[in-house]
């Protein structure tokens, strides 16, 4: 077993995440190459398909945004507040995650968060972005939608200018909330439309089942926008049939537990429906109690098409390669399914035909 599994072993369902997190710039020598898992995981070329941008606020920017904007957090301090991290369920993280947003106030604070992560990511050799943001979550609390909008597009074309990223965002529905909310915040985007290319639906997932949506998804689909939604990661197949049938996806966030119904394999394998997969979040919410039990192994080998993604980077340990690297040492994977699933990322973005033909070149010409 390799150095990078051995630190990502601290990465405990029900832990608080260490400090500092065990991701070094080591491991061992990857199928006699010369080269690291780690290496070989950072010179892959990687597009990010399943971020939330509100999940990337790190503590150390959360107590700088919280100084700036006079707003009062409940820790003391970043070590204080890094210790409550030892999720055991979605909500548990969630009940945090909602918390941390309050010191997003202006359009600086969505312009300083999002170029924290493109930074961040521009060193992890990621390309590609299609970002999710809540917008519910800030609306409620009296920011205006355009004050998050702007921000965010304000960071998308200065990481276009500074780190050669290109992005697309993905204005996801909070499911915890009632149809006539997430109408109005649908409605609230139809002015960006040319801004935002998707709709999705995140938040507690258990007893909030895709079909709640399926009149605002109908909406969104007629207004022009692409669909993904959560599903499988803490509820049951069912939810995920219904993303596809009731809502028509074009992407399933998470998926993981599809494996419980071999009739969804085969569905989710036929139509090709690309997963956005993440295995450090899938452990620290105790989806998986160790990443050697992460399912992406059933996945891959039933055929599906499956990419790697952080979801929560700032929450849960790790950004895409740490989440390549987590997974892929304690799963064994092999230097081609590391490449393959790296490709996937960018086979089942969101660019058109014609961008996404040039991506693919260029990642299969190793530039
Ligand atoms: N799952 C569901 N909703 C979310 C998540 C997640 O991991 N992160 C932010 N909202
Ligand atoms: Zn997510």
């Amino acid at each position: 077993m390799g150095e990078a599994s051995e630190g990502f072993r601290q990465l405990r369902c029900g832990f608080p995440l260490p400090n500092p997190p065990p991701y070094r710039g080591r491991g061992f020598c990857f199928l006699g190459s010369g080269m690291t898992l780690t290496d070989a995981i950072a010179r892959l070329p990687k597009a990010e398909l399943h971020i939330h941008i509100e999940g990337s606020l790190e503590p150390e920017l959360m107590f700088a945004l919280a100084k700036r904007n006079n707003v009062r957090l409940r820790y003391p301090d970043v070590e204080a507040l890094r210790a409550a991290y030892a999720f055991t369920n979605l909500q548990d993280f969630l009940d945090l995650y909602y918390q941390g947003m309050s010191v997003l106030l202006t359009e600086a604070d969505f312009y300083d968060l999002a170029m924290a992560y493109f930074r961040k990511v521009a060193g992890q050799n990621v390309r590609y972005v299609e970002f999710f943001f809540d917008p519910q979550g800030h609306t409620a609390r009296g920011v205006a939608f355009e004050t998050v909008i702007n921000g965010l597009t304000r960071a998308q074309a200065d990481a276009a200018a500074q780190f050669g990223i290109q992005s697309r965002m993905i204005m996801c529905i909070l499911r915890h909330l009632d149809e006539a909310d997430a109408l109005r915040t649908l409605d609230q985007a139809l002015p960006y439309k040319d801004k935002i290319a998707g709709i999705g639906l995140d938040s507690s997932e258990v007893g909030h089942p895709p079909s709640k949506f399926k009149r605002v998804f109908r909406r969104a689909r007629d207004a022009g926008f692409l669909l993904v939604a959560h599903a499988g990661e803490e509820g049951p197949p069912s939810y995920v049939w219904e993303a596809i049938d009731v809502l028509g996806v074009d992407r399933v966030d998470h998926g993981n537990r599809s494996l419980e119904d071999p009739a969804l394999v085969q569905r989710l394998a036929k139509d090709r429906m690309a997963l956005t997969v993440c295995p450090l979040s899938n452990l620290r919410l105790c989806g998986v109690k160790r990443m050697e039990e992460h399912p992406l192994r059933r996945m891959l080998d039933a055929g599906l098409f499956v990419t790697l993604n952080s979801d929560d980077p700032a929450y849960f340990g790790g950004y895409m390669n740490e989440n390549f690297a987590g997974v892929g040492s304690a799963l064994s994977l092999s230097a081609a399914e590391l490449r393959q699933i790296a490709r996937n990322g960018f086979a089942a973005s969101f660019m058109p035909e014609a961008e996404k033909a040039k991506a693919l070149a260029a990642f299969d010409r190793g530039v």
